[in-house]
């Protein structure tokens, strides 16, 4: 059965894999646009030495980042898979029962590194159509995929990007939405169904590629002719 998610003023989120450069950032940006975050982890010590740090870097309210193992994190109301790609299976398909009914948001790209960089993976679906096929019973969408994690990380820097959310399910695009309400700079665009997700994720090597190019951590950005 699948549940809308209900917004009460703040969202309660949990992230698998939120020890990582990308995950943690999206835990302490996520804390500062007034939500609570579920930090998740294999390891609950990790977990809370990741916390501990992002209490002392980013000036948060107590209480608003919280460590778990990433069984606590799948039990938020929203959940955010920020695991490399090719652990997703393992760590993801177990967690499947608790996971029913929720969005799931994906911010995973299938991109390997290189010598020249970071390369799309050609064979294969991409990681958010995976997550789809794995959790029937949720929403999965794309979110944030093509952010920078040193820029998320990063307290200093106001994020100002478009994320792309790629689902089946409108409402997911709804809680990206909420989500990022609190986020001048952050304007969710919904591309349409999951089948878009494998552009969404390939681009992401392209812009990465562009960034250690010009040595950025530019974002992006649709622009409308018709104002
Ligand atoms: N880095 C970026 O700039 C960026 C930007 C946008 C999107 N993304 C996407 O976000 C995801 C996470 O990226 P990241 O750079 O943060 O990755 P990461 O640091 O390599 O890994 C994230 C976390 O995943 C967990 N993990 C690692 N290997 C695992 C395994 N074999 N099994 C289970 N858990 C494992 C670890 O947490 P524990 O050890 O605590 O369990 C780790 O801290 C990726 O899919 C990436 O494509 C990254």
């Amino acid at each position: 059965m699948l549940v809308a998610y209900e917004y009460r003023g703040h969202m309660e989120i949990g992230i698998i894999g939120g020890t990582g450069a990308f995950g943690s950032g999206m835990a302490a940006r996520l804390a500062s646009w007034g939500h609570r975050v579920r930090v998740g982890s294999r390891d609950v010590l990790k977990s809370s030495a990741t916390v501990t740090k992002l209490h002392d870097q980013w000036d948060l309210p107590d209480g608003v980042l919280v460590p778990c193992g990433n069984e606590v994190a799948a039990k938020a109301g929203v959940v955010m898979v920020a695991l490399p790609w090719s652990s997703l299976k393992d760590t993801i398909a177990p967690l499947g029962p608790v996971l029913v009914g929720k969005t799931v948001l994906s911010p995973v790209n299938r991109i390997s590194p290189s010598r020249q960089g970071p390369l799309p993976v050609r064979s294969g679906d991409a990681a958010a159509w995976e997550l789809q096929q794995m959790l029937t019973g949720s929403q999965v969408a794309t979110a944030f995929n093509h952010l920078p994690a040193r820029a998320v990380s990063n307290p200093k820097t106001e994020l100002d990007s478009d994320i792309l959310v790629c689902s089946d399910f409108v409402d997911a695009f709804k809680v990206v939405e909420e989500m990022t309400r609190s986020a001048a700079s952050v304007r969710p665009v919904y591309v349409g169904p999951l089948v878009h997700a494998r552009a969404v994720e390939d681009f992401t090597s392209a812009i990465v590629s562009a960034n250690i190019q010009n040595k950025r951590q530019s974002g992006l950005r649709f622009t409308d002719h018709v104002k």
